[in-house]
């Protein structure tokens, strides 16, 4: 249902505006990602989250860069999903044992990575019926690399989960 005072009217201007969530999202996981390699016990978990962090620099840029392309300004919108995570994992990090630490911090890292390959998914298609060939490699260049960071944080949990189960064996 439309509503009369709708801020949001064409297509463009909804990219735009989930372009300007995504931004924000980006630009709140560059904090969380720095407190996190503060919080890492296990130095290639903290590595991992190091080169995560470069990565999501480039990755802002990258948003930028398709803010340019279509001539629009860069204009920061609300994602209050990642605040919703961000929350959840500092409550989580307070609350355990810091030997625990590791496994809060990946189960926080693969439900980061899916919500924002599902953001990206959401804006490769609407990238797609515009048509236009260079935000549509910019956005592939971002999901890329959150499934690559999914995948590696998968395995260290798997890994980790099975350190933990020898521990208490
Ligand atoms: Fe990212």
């Amino acid at each position: 249902m439309a509503l009369l005072d709708a801020k949001i009217e064409s297509p463009q201007e909804l990219f735009v505006h989930k372009l300007g969530a995504a931004l924000t999202m980006e630009e709140t996981i560059l904090e969380m990602l720095e407190k996190l390699q503060e919080e890492a016990n296990d130095p290639s978990l903290r590595r991992q989250l190091e080169q995560h962090y470069k990565e999501t620099q480039g990755q802002v840029q990258n948003l930028q860069q398709v803010f340019d392309a279509l001539g629009e300004p860069v204009d920061r919108r609300p994602c209050p999903v990642i605040e919703g995570l961000e929350k959840e994992g500092d409550t989580m990090l307070k609350e355990v044992d810091e030997s625990l630490n590791d496994s809060v911090i990946l189960s926080g890292v693969i439900e980061t990575e899916h919500h924002e390959i599902a953001v990206y998914d959401g804006l490769i298609i609407m990238a797609e019926q515009m048509g236009d060939d260079d935000v549509i490699a910019l956005l592939n260049e971002n999901i890329e690399q959150e499934a690559a960071t999914l995948e590696k944080a998968i395995k260290a949990t798997e890994q980790l989960a099975k350190r933990v189960v020898r521990q208490t064996a």
